[in-house]
């Protein structure tokens, strides 16, 4: 309940300081919030994988999840037999920040992209199908998922270019990196605390180049989740910020001048901020 009140809380103080594109004077935020925030286009890669998602909704398979404790999103998913449907709605990203993210990686075009925690494979699927020429590699705790996942991938035919690869974070992220060679795009959504969140960032670090973005969910899941984005933002490498509440995104250009953090929504939820 705690935590509900907080998120309340955090998210009227982020609408409130929220500006939209048309305060924004920076031309690459101008250009990020067109192409992110702004876009409306419709793909069939939409349709494609929310129609996975409604199938897995209907189902009444049941997964052995392994025990990530406090670092899932919901409490309820440290049993050990939960039914398929409840991670899909409870731990999956929503159609709305799979169109985000499908829209930053078309709008990037990265190369090499990684994503911290697969579970069903939503974010995957999004991810993989904007770049259709970009490798990707999931990392993932709980083997069911992992499964679930790579079959997902396999009905879009994504599975040729995105990897599901299984084991905690401390161990496949070293290894996930190194065969990357460099991130282009990574997407940060599985283990929420501060003290992990913050390492397998600085961990990134050595991989990401002036056009790579970070992309972190659930910056307000908690207040050790708002301290990590706090700290985050902070760190001398990081030039710009945006956070966008559900989604909050790092860059390291280094052409902009001074750092800068912008708190963003979509022009339509503040139609008066015309001008
Ligand atoms: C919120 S879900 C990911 C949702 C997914 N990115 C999407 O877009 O649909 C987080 C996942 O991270 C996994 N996870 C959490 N902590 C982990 C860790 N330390 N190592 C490996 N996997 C972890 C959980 O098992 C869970 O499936």
């Amino acid at each position: 309940m705690y935590f509900f009140w907080y998120r309340i809380k955090q998210f009227l103080r982020f609408y409130l300081a929220a500006d939209t594109r048309y305060q924004v004077h920076s031309p690459f935020v101008f250009e990020f919030a067109n192409a992110v925030l702004e876009d409306d286009r419709w793909f069939y890669a939409f349709e494609d994988v929310e129609a996975i998602r409604r199938r897995m909704l209907k189902s009444d398979v049941t997964l052995d999840l392994t025990d990530y404790g406090a670092s899932d999103k919901s409490v309820t998913l440290v049993q050990k037999q939960v039914p398929l449907r409840h991670i899909v709605r409870v731990a999956a990203s929503s159609a709305a920040q799979g169109r985000r993210l499908f829209r930053l990686a078309e709008w990037l075009k990265p190369e090499r992209m990684l994503e911290m925690g697969t579970s069903v494979g939503v974010g995957a699927m999004y991810l993989a199908a904007a770049a259709r020429d970009a490798r990707l590699f999931s990392l993932e705790g709980s083997e069911a998922c992992v499964h679930v996942a790579r079959a997902n991938l396999g009905i879009l035919g994504l599975n040729h270019r995105a990897d599901v690869i299984h084991g905690a974070f401390s161990n496949t992220l070293p290894g996930a990196l190194q065969a990357l060679g460099q991130a282009d795009l990574v997407f940060f959504d599985g283990h929420h605390r501060q003290a992990p969140t913050f390492s397998y960032f600085e961990q990134c670090l050595p991989y990401v180049h002036e056009r790579s973005v970070l992309v972190f969910d659930d910056v307000y899941w908690s207040p050790e989740m708002t301290a990590a984005w706090e700290q985050i933002k902070q760190h001398p490498r990081v030039t710009l910020s945006i956070d966008c509440y559900d989604l909050a995104f790092v860059f390291f250009n280094p052409g902009l001048k001074e750092k800068q953090h912008f708190r963003l929504v979509p022009s339509a939820w503040k139609p008066w901020k015309k001008w």
